[in-house]
C-alpha cells in the first residue's frame, strides 16, 4: 500500500530553521519562521496567558470531551473581538461560529464547507499568498485562480490589477482576502481598496473568505477589524477564519475559530450543524486548552486589559523595528529601495531582493529567510539591524 511513496522535500521555511540552528556563525540572524520574538529573540508566554493557564490548572476538574463546535464562551469572545458587540448582536441568527484547531483548521473547515455546499466554486487567491492557502483549499477538493495583488515596483497593492483579475470570477466563486497584515507581503488593501472589492463582490455575486491571523498587529485591535466588519455588514454571505496563534501567542495550543454568515435571517442552525458534521468527520472536537485560556482572559477585565497591553507592546515594537531598519539603510542610500518596509504592517515584508541575493545573504552573512524575500520583522533586534543593513548594502 505505501511502498510507492517517496520522501517529500523539507518544508522550505521549517527547513531553513534547521539550517539556522546548525549555523555556528555568532552573528547569525533568523528572519524565517513566522513567530513573534521579543528583543532577546525569545517567543515567551504572554503574562495574561500564564495567569489564565494557572487558573485553568487549578480549576479544570475534568478531561471529558467538549462539543464539536467548541466552547461557546470562546466563539463568543472571538466574535466580540472581530465584529465588536454591536455587529455581533446585529448578525445574531445569521452567523455560525465554531472553534477549530488553529487558523489552519478554520481554513480547512471553511473550504470543506464550501466544497460540500458548492463543489464547483473556484477560490481566488492573491499573488502572492501565504504558502499554506493553496495546498489547504486543494486538499478540501477545491480549485483556485490567482488575482493580481502585490506590485513589486511600488511595494503596495495593485488595486486596479486586483479588480481587473476579479472581473473574470463567476457568481458563487470565493475571494480569499487577508484581514490585515498580508502574509507574505505586509501590504494591506487601503480603505478605498476594500470598498472597491466589496462593491465588485456584490455586483458579481462573489463570496468573501477573510483570513484573520494577525488581529492587533497592524494598527490595533479594532482598527484591524474594521475591513472585516465592513465585509460582514455588506455581504449577504461571508466566511472568516480566525487564529489566536499570534495575537495570544498560543501557537502550539491550536486555537482558532471559523465564522460563516448565511443569507437567511435564521441561517445559523443549518450552518452550525453542517460545520459540526464536517468537524466530527475530521477530528471530532477541537483541543480545549487554548480556547479555555482565551475565554478566561476575555471574561476577566484585568486579564483582558493586561493582554491588550501586551499585544499593543508587540505591535509597537514591530512598527519601531520597521522604521529602524529603513533608517539603518539610509547611510547606504538604500532607504528608498526598501522604504515600504516602514509603512507595511504586521510581521512580514517582502524585501526587494532576488532569490540569488537572498541565498548570498544566507551563505555569506548567516541571515536566514526564504528565497522569495519574506522577512519576519520580529526577528530583527536593535542589535542586529546595523548588521542586516550593512549585509544588504554589501550586495550592491
Ligand atoms: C495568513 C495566515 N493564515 C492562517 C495562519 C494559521 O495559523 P495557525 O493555524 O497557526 O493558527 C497563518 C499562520 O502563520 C497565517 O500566516
Amino acid at each position: 500500500m505505501f511502498a510507492h511513496l517517496t520522501p517529500l522535500p523539507a518544508d522550505p521555511i521549517l527547513g531553513l530553521s534547521a539550517l539556522f540552528n546548525a549555523d555556528e556563525n555568532p552573528k547569525k540572524v533568523d528572519l524565517g519562521v513566522g513567530v513573534y520574538k521579543d528583543a532577546k529573540g525569545r517567543t515567551v508566554i504572554l503574562g495574561a496567558v500564564q495567569a489564565a493557564y494557572e487558573h485553568m490548572v487549578a480549576n479544570e476538574g475534568t478531561k471529558v470531551y467538549i462539543a464539536p463546535t467548541g466552547w461557546p464562551g470562546f466563539t463568543d469572545a472571538c466574535q466580540n473581538l472581530v465584529f465588536g458587540s454591536d455587529l455581533k448582536a446585529a448578525l445574531e441568527g445569521q452567523v455560525a461560529a465554531i472553534q477549530t484547531p488553529g487558523g489552519c483548521g478554520a481554513l480547512r473547515l471553511g473550504f470543506e464547507l464550501v466544497a460540500y455546499a458548492t463543489p464547483e466554486a473556484t477560490v481566488w487567491v492573491s499573488d502572492p499568498t501565504w504558502a499554506n492557502h493553496v495546498p489547504t483549499l486543494k486538499a478540501a477538493g477545491l480549485k483556485h485562480q490567482v488575482y493580481r495583488y502585490y506590485d513589486r515596483e511600488t511595494a503596495a497593492v495593485d488595486v486596479d490589477g486586483m479588480m481587473a483579475s476579479l472581473e473574470a470570477a463567476k457568481a458563487g466563486d470565493l475571494v480569499l482576502l487577508h484581514g490585515c497584515c498580508h502574509n507574505p507581503t505586509g501590504a494591506d488593501l487601503p480603505v478605498e481598496g476594500w470598498q472597491r472589492v466589496v462593491e465588485l463582490m456584490l455586483r458579481k455575486g462573489l463570496v468573501p473568505f477573510v483570513d484573520m491571523a494577525y488581529q492587533g498587529f497592524a494598527s490595533g485591535l479594532s482598527a484591524d477589524a474594521a475591513p472585516v466588519r465592513r465585509v460582514f455588514e455588506a455581504m449577504p454571505e461571508a466566511v472568516l477564519s480566525y487564529s489566536c496563534s499570534k495575537n495570544f501567542g498560543l501557537y502550539r495550543e491550536r486555537t482558532g475559530a471559523l465564522m460563516v454568515k448565511g443569507q437567511q435571517k435564521d441561517a445559523k442552525a443549518a450552518l452550525t450543524t453542517n460545520l459540526a458534521k464536517l468537524a466530527r468527520e475530521n477530528y471530532s472536537m477541537p483541543p480545549a486548552h487554548g480556547a479555555a485560556l482565551v475565554t478566561t482572559i476575555m471574561q476577566n477585565e484585568a486579564l483582558k486589559q493586561a493582554w491588550m497591553d501586551e499585544l499593543e507592546a508587540m505591535r509597537v515594537r514591530m512598527v519601531g523595528l520597521r522604521a529602524s531598519f529603513v533608517d539603518a539603510l539610509r547611510p547606504y542610500g538604500l532607504d528608498n529601495r526598501f522604504g515600504a518596509v516602514a509603512s507595511q504592517t504586521g510581521m512580514f515584508s517582502l524585501l526587494a531582493l532576488t532569490p540569488d541575493e537572498v541565498k548570498r545573504l544566507r551563505a555569506d552573512r548567516a541571515i536566514y529567510f526564504p528565497d522569495n524575500g519574506r522577512i519576519n520583522v520580529a526577528g530583527m533586534t536593535d542589535a542586529n539591524i546595523p548588521y542586516l543593513a550593512e549585509s544588504i548594502a554589501s550586495l550592491y
